[in-house]
């Protein structure tokens, strides 16, 4: 796992063993649209669009390329090495500066779960946090339930800090909600 030495002023590509992290282009609309969209995914994600049609996936690449410009982080399309331009899903972390902290952030078109794409792709970017970002903690919240999720979050090293009891409303359900955390301190990839 290395990083490419990074572009003045955007994010830069995280080159894995089989991927590539790298910055979401307008014309990865289509795929995040689908990939996102899809209700195996959008069920174990708190705002989905329904329906997530191309223009709104447009919108929010836009919003989330802006991140960077203002220090909040970012989102990057997983893609394979072999098929830059076909994006499978999104990793961001959203930054609180002032805190040395970030949220991780994740999702994968179904066709390719179950194949460690995530768990690559969330190692790449916590060590990316905390050696170029300065960062100290990094921290996801993900529904109670979501199996497989919390088993990334695990493999990461990520201690379960706590339960946020029915957190999150998505259509009639209430959901509670895992906090997991990781300092720079206790990551073992160093
Ligand atoms: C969660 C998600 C990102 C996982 O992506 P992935 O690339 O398939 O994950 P990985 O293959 O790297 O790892 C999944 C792990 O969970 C395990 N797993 C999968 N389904 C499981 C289940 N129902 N119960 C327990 N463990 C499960 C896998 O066996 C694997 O663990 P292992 O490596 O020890 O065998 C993907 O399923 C997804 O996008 N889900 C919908 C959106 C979402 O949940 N986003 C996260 C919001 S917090």
């Amino acid at each position: 796992m290395k990083s490419l030495v990074p572009a003045v002023d955007r994010p830069p590509k995280l080159v894995t063993e089989r991927l590539m992290l790298r910055e979401l282009r307008d014309d990865d609309a289509a795929d995040v649209a689908r990939g996102a969209g899809d209700r195996r995914v959008a069920k174990y994600l708190t705002q989905v669009p329904n329906p997530y049609t191309v223009a709104v996936a447009r919108r929010w690449i836009a919003q989330r390329v802006t991140w960077w410009d203002t220090g909040k982080g970012a989102t990057l399309a997983i893609v394979r090495r072999n098929a830059p331009d076909d994006v499978l899903g999104t990793v961001s972390l959203r930054r609180t500066p002032r805190d040395a902290r970030a949220e991780l952030g994740y999702w994968l078109a179904a066709p390719a779960w179950g194949a460690g794409i995530v768990s690559e792709a969330t190692r790449s970017v916590v060590a990316w946090g905390f050696r170029d970002l300065g960062l100290r903690r990094i921290y996801a919240e993900v529904f109670a339930g979501n199996r497989a999720s919390c088993r990334v979050l695990e493999k990461l090293g990520m201690t379960l800090e706590g339960l946020k009891r029915e957190h999150v409303r998505k259509g009639h359900t209430h959901h509670d909600v895992l906090l997991y955390g990781l300092l720079r301190t206790e990551w073992k990839d160093r």
